[in-house]
């Protein structure tokens, strides 16, 4: 008898050691000048949830859009799939403007989330999203031990073949700085308070988008 698994397939996110000059740099401007950058304004703002600042520093996005660039390709050749498809698709009229090589770099963001706040469910706007550790002042064991088994975990949702709702839990430690995961735009996520620290977590996000090029018609 031979009975072979099926499984469906399913885009998933890349995870990811950062180079250390990179690293050091975006370090550098978070603790540094950070603190005082354009406050970022979305949809998630409000009560309890962490202050976000743009990147500001013109070195740093250079360095970080030379990186963002190569793993386009990376996650394409990884997946097989390619999550600008859709928005390709439902492009018609613009078939023949649209080069899916193109990315547009939106500005990234410092995320500096206090104890107790949180981020909630949420989405972004784009093709490909990211998020880069650059503090983690806490280890996840310790967090657990305060009750909440999700407590200051990042946490990412999705609809499994089924219809239900699946959850992929990143429990993260102080040793997690310089890591980050880099997954398609409208992959839900959410990030969960954390308790034993007075530190500031600190995180930078990003979202890349397609450049569709021509728009005089519209
Ligand atoms: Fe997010």
């Amino acid at each position: 008898m031979k009975i072979d698994d099926m499984h469906f397939f399913n885009m998933g996110y890349l995870d990811i050691k950062i180079p250390d000059n990179l690293f050091q740099s975006l370090k550098n401007e978070c603790y540094t000048t950070g603190y005082k950058n354009e406050e970022m304004v979305s949809a998630i703002t409000g009560s309890g949830v962490p202050v976000h600042r743009y990147i500001e520093n013109k070195e740093n996005l250079q360095n970080l859009q030379d990186f963002l660039k190569t793993l386009v390709p990376i996650y394409k050749e990884r997946y097989g799939l390619d999550p600008s498809d859709g928005i390709i698709n439902r492009s018609i009229n613009y078939e023949n403007s649209v080069n899916k090589t193109k990315f547009i770099i939106h500005r990234p963001w410092i995320n500096y989330h206090k104890k107790h706040e949180f981020i909630p469910k949420h989405n972004h706007l784009g093709v490909f999203s990211y998020t880069i550790w650059i503090n983690i002042p806490y280890n996840s064991e310790d967090e657990i031990k305060q009750g909440n088994e999700y407590a200051s975990c990042f946490q990412f949702h999705y609809t499994d073949t089924l219809g239900g709702t699946q959850k992929v839990t990143i429990r993260l430690n102080k040793n997690d700085a310089g890591r980050m995961l880099f997954f398609p735009s409208l992959l839900s996520h959410q990030v969960y308070p954390f308790y034993t620290s007075n530190e500031t977590r600190i995180s930078i996000s990003g979202n890349l988008s397609i450049n569709i090029g021509n728009t005089e018609n519209l």
